[in-house]
């Protein structure tokens, strides 16, 4: 049927006049969220007998008078403390270690995306009940990230925001070439990021972009869950990260660079990436130009325990292991002299490498090695934010953000392990989980 203008015009006044009336009767509703403290993490203070105040998917206020305003519902989280929920800058929701049950061959030859893509919202829930309500995931084949992110976009399936990047680039025969190590008359289907020279490393970029990614992650150097033979060597020269930088940064994409050795990182910072992601071997003059180009760090300094306690009972390479042991140590060393220098530093974990859900154990680790638990709980809250270019949305309890909200029984300034027991978890104000006993 076609409406007359007229017709539609009358239908359109009655209809605003019908929506004035629904608000009247009832207004949007609100719920509040108390608990006894509020990490507050932006000014780096905790706060007590917080209300927040949610409406829809946001915050629109924070109060701390003990007033609760008319028709709000409020949910009681008693003694506990409140925090912003949690961002991972790098995850790997596509994959998990416990897939390897002691043939390292059988998971890599005889799986496929779509084994991962069953798998990943498996993943996906058990980072969300951890805390982690935000995520950047940097690396994944043939774009499962990119589904995956849709998926829980559109509210089919539970899990954090995310931020992908699609496969990541990286040189022939390096850390994103996962054909390196086989006999070369094997074939394997160009799935990967692999690309060598200035004009094909900006095309993968354009081809990253136009598949959904939100961020460009490059190998700058070797690594250790790869078969070449060094783990900290730069794979691509200034020109090439230059170019990945200048092509991705003029589609306006961020840049995350892996690296672990120390000219890499150098390489990789003076082409002007927004994060180095291990950063394990960084000497001084790096610490020093992270600062002058503004660069963050990422530390995946849990991944060490996990790997030596675990890779070689599960049947990785001895390979692996006998690399792991060269960049373990240093990085956890390089990681508290980044902290005395006071470097931008965000939370990554690479979680996959280590079991998802498991992103919190990071923390112990980044205390130990010299952050207060309040800088290590600012990583992965407003720091974090910045670095993904989402303040404003994410990583603060303020009016105007996401109600992403997590809390813990335990005080988390005196015990940051607390957080490994993260009990109550809002994600846009929908409750994911609620076990904290009153
Ligand atoms: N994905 C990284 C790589 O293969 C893992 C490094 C883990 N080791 C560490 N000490 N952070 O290079």
């Amino acid at each position: 049927m076609r409406l007359s203008p007229l017709f539609a015009a009358v239908a359109l006044c009655l209809g605003a006049v019908a929506q004035v009336h629904a608000d009247d009767a009832a207004p949007p509703a609100r719920v509040a969220v108390r608990a006894a403290h509020l990490v507050d993490v932006k000014d780096g203070t905790v706060r007590d007998n917080p209300l927040v105040i949610i409406e829809g998917e946001r915050i629109t206020e924070v109060r701390y008078d003990g007033q609760v305003p008319a028709g709000v519902n409020v949910i009681d989280l008693g003694s506990a403390t409140l925090l912003p929920g949690l961002i991972d800058c790098h995850v790997h929701l596509t994959g998990d270690p416990t897939e390897v049950k002691g043939d390292y061959y059988e998971a890599m030859l005889k799986r496929s995306s779509f084994d991962s893509a069953i798998l990943s919202p498996t993943y996906a829930k058990r980072t969300l009940d951890a805390g982690f309500t935000t995520v950047r995931n940097l690396g994944a084949d043939d774009f499962v990230d990119v589904a995956l992110r849709n998926a829980i976009d559109r509210g089919d399936i539970p899990g954090p925001r995310m931020l992908v990047s699609g496969p990541p680039l990286g040189a022939t025969g390096g850390h994103a070439d996962g054909t390196t190590g086989f006999s070369p008359w094997i074939t394997f289907h160009d799935i990967d990021g692999v690309a060598d020279g200035v004009d094909a490393i900006r095309h993968r970029v354009r081809e990253n972009v136009k598949h959904g990614a939100d961020v460009i992650k490059f190998m700058a150097s070797a690594g250790v869950l790869s078969m070449e033979a060094s783990v900290g060597a730069p794979q691509y020269s200034q020109e090439e990260m230059n170019a990945v930088v200048d092509e991705a940064h003029r589609w306006g994409k961020k840049v995350a660079a892996h690296a672990h050795g120390a000219e890499a990182i150098k390489m990789a910072i003076r082409a002007g990436v927004d994060s180095v992601e291990h950063s394990s071997m960084i000497d001084e003059e790096g610490l020093k130009l992270a600062k002058q180009h503004g660069t963050y760090l990422d530390f995946d300094v849990y991944n060490d325990d996990y790997i030596l306690a675990e890779y070689a009972k599960k049947g990785f390479p001895a390979s692996t292991v006998e690399k792991e042991k060269l960049v373990g140590r240093l990085q956890r060393e390089n990681f508290q002299r980044a902290v005395k220098a006071g470097e931008k530093m965000a939370f990554g974990t690479d979680a996959g490498v280590y079991p998802h859900g498991w992103n919190a154990k990071q923390f112990a680790v980044m205390t130990k090695w010299g952050m207060t638990p309040m800088q290590a709980v600012q990583a992965a809250t407003v720091n974090a934010a910045d670095l993904l270019g989402m303040t404003g949305k994410v990583g603060q309890v303020a009016p105007g953000y996401y109600a992403d909200l997590v809390a813990v029984s335990g005080d988390p300034m005196k015990d940051v392990a607390q957080l490994e027991h993260v009990g109550f978890v809002m994600k846009g104000g929908a409750v994911e989980k609620n076990e904290i006993k009153r």
